[in-house]
């Protein structure tokens, strides 16, 4: 191997060890597939993300202290079916 590939191959690793130590720490919790969220899911494929997070403030009003300003929910809530 040349050194190029080399310098290209340690590059490669790097930016893969970053990925998966930024990926470890994401552990906001996804949206939950049961019946109260499932219709979330396909609104959220077919007609887009926001569509969706019009309904989520009918029911999710209070958060916790800690909790990131509530807009774009499912930009942090990954709908995610098991
Ligand atoms: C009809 C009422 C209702 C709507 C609308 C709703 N939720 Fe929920 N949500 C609940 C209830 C009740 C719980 C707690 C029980 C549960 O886990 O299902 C909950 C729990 C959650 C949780 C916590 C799961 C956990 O791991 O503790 C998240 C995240 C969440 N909802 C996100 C959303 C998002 C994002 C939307 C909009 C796309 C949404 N919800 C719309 C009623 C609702
Ligand atoms: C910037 C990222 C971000 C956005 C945007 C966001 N959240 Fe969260 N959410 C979090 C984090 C981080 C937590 C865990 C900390 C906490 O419990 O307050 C959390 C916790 C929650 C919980 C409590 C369940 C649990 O696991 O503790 C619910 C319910 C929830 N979010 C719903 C929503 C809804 C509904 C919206 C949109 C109106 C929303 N979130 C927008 C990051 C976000």
């Amino acid at each position: 191997m040349k050194k190029k590939d080399l310098i290209f191959v340690a590059l490669v690793v790097v930016v893969l060890a970053v990925f998966f130590a930024i990926s470890g720490k994401e552990k906001t919790s996804t949206v939950p597939y049961d019946e109260t969220h499932q219709r979330f899911f396909d609104i959220a494929k077919n007609e887009g993300k926001k569509a969706a997070e019009k309904f989520c403030g009918e029911c999710h009003t209070e958060f916790s202290d800690e909790h990131p300003p509530p807009f774009r929910c499912l930009f942090c809530h990954k709908t995610k079916k098991p």
